[in-house]
């Protein structure tokens, strides 16, 4: 597996070039169909450049956007998250629009802490261990912390996974871990590769959402799960118009005091009103041939976990 950006960049003549390849309409859809980039009406192609700016934009500062924003609860929901698929060592994962890969460092400490566990448990149960043996087991687990597990994280952005690079380096985490550029609609990986496709508020920046969902399906393994953790539509009226107060009034001001940009924010909060609600997102999951499909709400469906299986 690669473990740097996907060698195809080079090839792809740069950023413009790269740019125009990664998000041109999928698999030879007529380039002048009309999409929704937030509130606007624009081509498909346009809303895939537009997206692309987005993200481009805003990379070094999203990580603190994300914080502010939220007051630190995605990384409750990303938790709740990882906690719902239970990864387990050997797990492999693919994170689509995996950004700066709070997901991905997030299977990691999992599966670590999971390795740890068996680990202690295995030698409590061998009596007469010599200390040397007792030694050698944790030197083991030094070396390969993951075991065979591995998470891939994809993103058509190349700006978001240099700072996810950036932070898995300063933050220490290389083992089992790569970077590829692509695009969720089509992803460049082989067929039935990989145990669990993640993909967190990565969806709804997707110009054609069911071609996404294909290709999720096409690269699980069968037995293998789709999750998705993306915005969804609140089912409680006060809190839903208090969010939206929140959301338009004061999401859009943070934007531009902490990273300078207006639109790119009220962008985020436009297109999480386009995404479909919870059920509506759930048959599209079913449609793309997932089975035991269901979704978690989460602080009153401000987000919501979809899940399927490829079965
Ligand atoms: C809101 S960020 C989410 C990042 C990360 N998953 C997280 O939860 O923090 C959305 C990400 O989706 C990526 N993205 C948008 N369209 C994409 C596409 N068609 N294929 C792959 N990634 C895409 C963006 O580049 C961006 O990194």
């Amino acid at each position: 597996m690669a473990a740097g950006l996907c060698p195809c960049w080079a090839l792809l003549g740069g950023r413009r070039g790269a740019l125009r390849a990664l998000v041109r309409p999928a698999r030879g859809l007529a380039a002048a169909k009309e999409t929704h980039f937030g509130f606007q009406t624009v081509s498909e192609e346009e809303k895939g450049e537009k997206v692309y700016q987005v993200f481009e934009n805003v990379a070094k500062k999203y990580d603190l956007m994300n914080d502010s924003m939220s007051l630190g609860i995605h990384r409750l929901w990303k938790d709740i998250l990882m906690h719902k698929m239970n990864p387990s060592p050997g797990t492999l994962l693919l994170d689509v629009a995996g950004g700066t890969g709070d997901i991905a460092f997030r299977f990691i400490n999992y599966v670590r802490s999971i390795r740890e566990r068996q680990l202690q448990r295995k030698l409590k149960h061998h009596q007469n261990l010599s200390w040397q043996e007792i030694a050698d087991s944790y030197q083991e687990e030094a070396v390969k912390p993951l075991g065979d597990s591995q998470v891939v994280v994809c993103d058509i952005n190349k700006e978001m996974l240099k700072v996810g690079r950036q932070k898995a380096q300063h933050l220490g985490y290389s083992e089992g871990l790569s970077w590829v550029v692509g695009n969720a609609e089509e992803l460049p990986f082989d067929d039935n590769k990989f145990d669990v496709y993640t993909i967190a508020f990565g969806i709804r920046n997707v110009t054609h959402i069911d071609l996404a969902l294909q290709e999720a399906y096409r690269v699980l393994k069968p037995g293998g799960r789709f999750l998705c953790l993306e915005f969804s539509q609140v089912n409680n009226p006060l809190l839903s118009r208090l969010y939206d107060l929140y959301s338009f009034q004061i999401i859009p001001v943070l934007g531009e005091i902490i990273a300078g940009d207006w639109k790119s924010y009220q962008y985020l909060v436009e297109s999480i009103r386009r995404f479909p609600p919870q059920e509506e997102f759930k048959a599209m999951i079913e449609d793309a041939g997932f089975l035991k499909v269901d979704y978690q709400n989460l602080t009153s469906g401000i987000v919501a976990i979809h899940s399927g299986f490829k079965l």
